[in-house]
């Protein structure tokens, strides 16, 4: 049995079978030609934090594979009366197929999986967010990595270049790991104090992210450039402060500028145009963040079936 709790969970060759298999679910999908592989099977939802993306994606995807969900939150479930996590672990996957959990800190997504039956799937701790970057590199191969026959090509990867401008957050950690999985580079620039950690994002060498003070630097010659909302989830109480360290971190036109001529934007969103991102990109011709968003489904989809029955095909 396998969870996804990070990125570094799986190897280039599951990531290479993922990315086709989403294509082809995705394909089938727009042509409304059903794909019911998970019939019967039950997938429980936890969130601990908001969500749009991650409920609508996981509960419409699971139904149109054939199966049907529980939605959890700590509100209306005895998460939120200090019930171990342990326990929880061990009823709810004596009772459904498979849990994606949205929490805080990533001990407590690996504590649920070390207790738990069924496989588990990270839908964004405070350290990662794997479904995320599992949809922005789907969303970069679809649109500038797939192969003559049209099917996404992650040798396309290599060499590559990803900018990731803003905090050393979740979702850099993710690109951390991927880019050393993957074998392509993120230049990093976040404001002091916000810096990725390394031993956060559990790579081995530092030689697939390189650091830059300057975020125009980081964008420079960059294939793809990406950020997220200056405070996460959970770190509310620094939101002050927050806005004045990173003033100087909002992707603009010059930054897209400096990066490659057909560069894209993306943000995993909720996007606060006018903070971290100006309008005039996330709105422009090189931003695909509809096309991220919506792929999410695809992505996690092929994932939910690879966990539950290997590859297939
Ligand atoms: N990107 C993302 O995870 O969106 P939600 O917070 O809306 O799920």
């Amino acid at each position: 049995m396998k969870h996804y709790l990070q990125f570094s969970d799986f190897g280039a060759d599951e990531y290479a079978y993922l990315f086709e298999r989403a294509a082809l679910i995705k394909r089938k999908f727009k042509a409304y030609e059903r794909h019911q592989t998970l019939t019967d099977r039950t997938l429980a939802m936890i969130f601990e934090k908001a969500s749009t993306r991650t409920r609508v994606s996981f509960e419409a995807g699971m139904y149109q594979l054939g199966g049907s969900v529980v939605h959890l939150t700590t509100g209306d479930s005895q998460l939120g009366r200090a019930e171990p996590i342990e326990d929880s672990a061990k009823v709810i996957s004596r009772m459904v197929d498979l849990v994606m959990i949205r929490t805080f800190e990533q001990t407590k997504i690996e504590a649920f999986a070390a207790h738990s039956r069924v496989p588990v799937i990270n839908g964004l701790t405070n350290e990662f967010h794997p479904c995320q970057i599992l949809a922005d590199l789907f969303t970069l191969l679809e649109h500038r990595g797939a192969n003559p026959q049209g099917k996404p090509d992650p040798a396309f990867l290599r060499g590559k270049t990803v900018a990731w401008v803003g905090d050393g957050n979740n979702m850099a950690n993710t690109w951390l790991q991927a880019a050393d999985i993957l074998g392509f580079t993120v230049h990093v620039s976040t404001p002091s104090g916000y810096e990725v950690d390394q031993s956060v994002a559990g790579i081995r060498s530092s030689g697939s992210y390189k650091v830059f003070a300057n975020p125009m630097d980081a964008c420079a010659g960059a294939d793809l450039v990406t950020t997220d909302v200056w405070t996460s989830m959970g770190y509310e109480a620094e939101n002050e402060a927050r806005k004045k360290a990173f003033n100087d971190w909002c992707v603009d036109q010059d930054m897209m500028r400096a990066a490659k001529p057909d560069a894209l934007f993306m943000h995993c969103l909720p996007a606060h145009r006018g903070e971290e991102v100006e309008a005039e990109v996330i709105d422009g011709p090189q931003s695909v963040v509809w096309d991220e968003a919506e792929n999410r489904m695809h992505v996690q989809k092929a994932l939910m079936e690879y966990l539950l029955l290997g590859q297939q095909g």
